[in-house]
């Protein structure tokens, strides 16, 4: 047992798609959605569950994957894949909620490294502010107004998450996220091996992944190279490291550029990482 109240005796989970509904306000167009074209608030006023625009094959690829389940993947104790965990409906909510986030002030962006180069995903942060490679109040790196608030609802989704992943009630309920990182990925866009260790709590991180499928490269807690484990992940799927894998490396590779379903978004990849800071709120 850890000092979060989980033991890591057992070996991965895996689970399926669940349904289950999550509040999220009604939320305005950033990128160009599956309204290429539209105006955007046609876009954000549209139902969240009309047919998007997507080719025939990328829909008749979509229609088949999702018949077909997937293996399980062998992970180390601590991370566990719940594939397809979001319903469509949650996804087209999150990626909605990801708009409202991206648009200024407090924005997404490009975070510039201290080595003065820039990443090629682009963030948004919730909560607390990431600048490599510490956490601030204000977006010290931008625009330099206050970060935008961790919704409540978001922390009630990852305790589910946590819950779920490791099957203990005791270690969702005990959950106190207060950080999300939301990135995109354009069909370029990728993240070297890196532990996520800005954080002063080694409580677990919960990642959500919408649109295109990428590689996920679950690695040690030792160093950048192998051993490690390719994960595709998929939009929906639910990821967690904690425990013996909470300061594990990992990166994304690759995206699979036009294999998101019809969630909203005609492009790219969203990835959400909420995390507990273990900082003071004041
Ligand atoms: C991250 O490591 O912060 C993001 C991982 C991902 O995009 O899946
Ligand atoms: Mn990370």
């Amino acid at each position: 047992m850890d000092r979060h109240g989980l033991s890591w005796s057992g070996t991965s989970l895996h689970g399926t798609a669940r349904a289950r509904s999550v509040s999220i306000p009604n939320l305005p167009g950033f990128w160009e959605g599956c309204d290429a074209g539209h105006d955007e608030t046609v876009a954000q006023n549209a139902d969240e569950t009309r047919a998007c625009e997507q080719s025939p094959r990328v829909a008749q690829w979509t229609a088949m994957a999702a018949l077909i389940p997937r293996p399980p993947v062998d992970l180390p104790p601590g991370a566990v894949q719940l594939p397809g965990w979001l319903s469509l409906a949650e996804q087209r909510r999150l990626v909605r909620a990801c708009r409202e986030w991206a648009a200024p002030p407090a924005g997404m962006r490009a975070t510039r490294l201290p080595s003065g180069g820039v990443m090629s995903v682009r963030t948004v942060c919730l909560g607390w502010h990431w600048v490599p490679y510490h956490y601030s109040r204000s977006v010290d790196d931008g625009d330099g107004v206050p970060v935008k608030e961790f919704p409540d609802w978001l922390g009630e989704l990852a305790r589910r998450a946590v819950a779920e992943a490791y099957d203990d009630p005791d270690a969702g309920a005990a959950y106190q996220p207060d950080i999300a990182l939301v990135n995109f990925y354009d069909a370029k866009a990728r993240m070297g091996m890196h532990q996520d260790r800005d954080e002063r709590s080694l409580a677990p991180v919960v990642s959500l992944s919408l649109g295109d499928t990428c590689v996920f490269r679950f690695g040690n807690t030792e160093h950048r190279q192998r051993p490690w484990t390719d994960v595709e992940l998929e939009s929906g799927d639910l990821f967690v490291f904690g425990g013996p894998s909470r300061l594990a490396f990992h990166g994304v590779p690759r995206t699979l550029p036009g294999t998101g379903p019809d969630i909203g978004m005609s492009q790219g990849r969203l990835n959400i990482t909420v995390r507990e800071s273990g900082l003071r709120q004041d």
